[in-house]
């Protein structure tokens, strides 16, 4: 590659799951740091950074086309950096196959990227997809800004290896951040305008650390320490793994005002036999137990799950297994998908792999049971008033989208004279339900 000028403005662009967003954002606070400014809207930067995921579909052909098609107005290509989860799995394989991309860093490694720019700027292609543990986070800046709902990837990497999932070999094994960090982190988040902090990680509820006086804590202890942060309103986690969950963050649920009544508890599947093949070790059984706990703890709690439909061998009863436990848990919102072989993974050469169609009608299915009860819940929110957070404006004069406590989107419109803003926590009454979001009322103005 010839040397060139260094780059002036970046575009990040982050595909799949809340810990690439957060992982996004903390590349572009290191491209701020480096002086380089976000492109301004519509025009393509001088640097590209795509942030992929490579948990469902053919990931790794879309980064490729994208590449392909990248071009500043001036008709040449930017510099392209590929992160995430495809640059982790194929990261020597996209060196050759795309020489327009200048460097490769994987999801452990992107806070090198500021040095692999120094070295693409002098012509030099570079590929870092090292998995040092947990080194990445102390080496990041310090946060300058942030949006009134934060994300903080506490814990990174999984050890369960489900058959189907790539992450474990993506991401690595557990590392969980240590306490005082976060604490710090969190800190810095309110400080600079977030209100809701959302605790990441792809087994966020297998985090431990140690407190401030040495003894160790669970996520429970965790959140704990962060309600105590004034002007922090509100605390989510997500994903969790069911064998993961311990008693004290069930207790949470019903002790801690700030953590917001909202569970997501994948479960994958109803059928015992299937999940004994997607190496769950969990049963629909044990799984159910558990959300009953959660409900004794904060009654008013929103389920919400991941489901894989035609996972290799899964037969029509067994799908309809899935169904039946759908029809039990009653989720306010959940996200299924149609089983897709990671190259890798065990799933991917097991026999009896599903038909595709068999697999769409399924889905529909699912979905359809899903939808159901998404609107149900929803409608069983109209008549209450409650807090909303408001994220941004609507398309209406006075009209603003905000998520209520069970992670509800709500549209709302000022009503006598009171007015609000982003980030501020408003009351307001929910009047009308749809499939996905609610209508309501402003019924009274921000709390200072
Ligand atoms: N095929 C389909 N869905 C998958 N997921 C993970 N791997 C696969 C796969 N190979 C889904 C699971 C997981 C969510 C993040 O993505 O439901 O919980
Ligand atoms: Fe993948 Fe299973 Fe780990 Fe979740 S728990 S990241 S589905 S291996």
């Amino acid at each position: 590659m010839k040397p060139t000028n260094p780059p002036k403005t970046y575009r990040v662009t982050s595909f799949g799951c809340q810990m690439n967003v957060y992982a996004g954002e903390r590349m572009a606070d290191l491209l701020g740091e480096r002086g380089i400014a976000p492109a301004p809207q519509g025009e393509e930067a001088d640097l590209v950074v795509l942030n992929t995921c490579h948990i469902r579909e053919k990931a790794a052909e879309k980064v490729y086309s994208d590449i392909g098609r990248l071009k500043k107005p001036d008709g040449t290509k930017p510099m392209i950096a590929v992160a995430g989860c495809v640059a982790q799995a194929e990261g020597e394989e996209i060196m050759v196959r795309a020489p327009a991309v200048s460097m490769v860093v994987g999801p452990q490694a992107y806070h090198r990227l500021p040095d692999m720019l120094d070295k693409a700027v002098q012509g030099e292609r570079a590929t870092d997809t090292d998995m040092p543990a947990i080194a990445k986070f102390g080496a990041l800046p310090q946060r300058r800004r942030s949006t009134p709902t934060a994300f903080l990837t506490v814990q990174e990497g999984c050890d369960k290896f489900c058959t189907y999932c790539v992450v474990p070999y993506t991401r690595g094994a557990e590392i969980s951040r240590s306490y005082n960090s976060l604490v710090d982190e969190a800190c810095k988040l309110v400080e600079t305008g977030a209100r809701e902090i959302t605790l990441l990680g792809q087994n966020v509820n297998a985090w431990s650390g140690e407190d401030e006086a040495g003894r160790a804590v669970g996520l429970a202890g965790l959140i704990q320490a962060l309600a105590k942060i004034d002007g922090l309103e509100r605390i989510r986690y997500t994903t969790s793994h069911p064998n993961d969950m311990d008693d004290a963050l069930i207790a949470a649920h019903g002790e801690v005002d700030k953590l917001m009544p909202y569970l997501h508890l994948p479960v994958q599947s109803g059928s015992d036999r299937v999940l004994k093949t997607m190496n769950r070790s969990h049963t629909a059984e044990s799984y159910l137990r558990l959300l009953e706990r959660f409900r004794e703890a904060r009654p008013d709690i929103a389920l919400s799950g991941d489901f894989i439909v035609g996972f290799p061998g899964e037969t029509d009863a067994e799908f309809e297994e899935t169904l039946t436990l759908v029809d039990e848990v009653r989720y306010s919102q959940a996200f299924s998908f149609k089983y897709s072989p990671r190259p890798g993974t065990p799933a991917a050469t097991m026999e009896n792999q599903i038909a595709r169609e068999v697999m769409d009608e399924r889905l529909q299915r699912l979905q359809a049971s899903l939808n159901r009860d998404q609107l149900a819940f929803n409608q069983s929110l109209v008549g209450k008033t409650c807090d909303i957070l408001v994220e941004r404006k609507g398309k209406h004069d006075g009209q603003w989208l905000g998520k209520a406590p069970w992670l509800t989107s709500v549209w709302f419109t000022e009503e006598d004279g009171r007015s609000a803003e982003i980030g501020d926590l408003v009351q307001v009454e929910l009047i009308e339900a749809g499939p996905n979001s609610l209508q309501g009322a402003m019924r009274k103005a921000a709390i200072a």
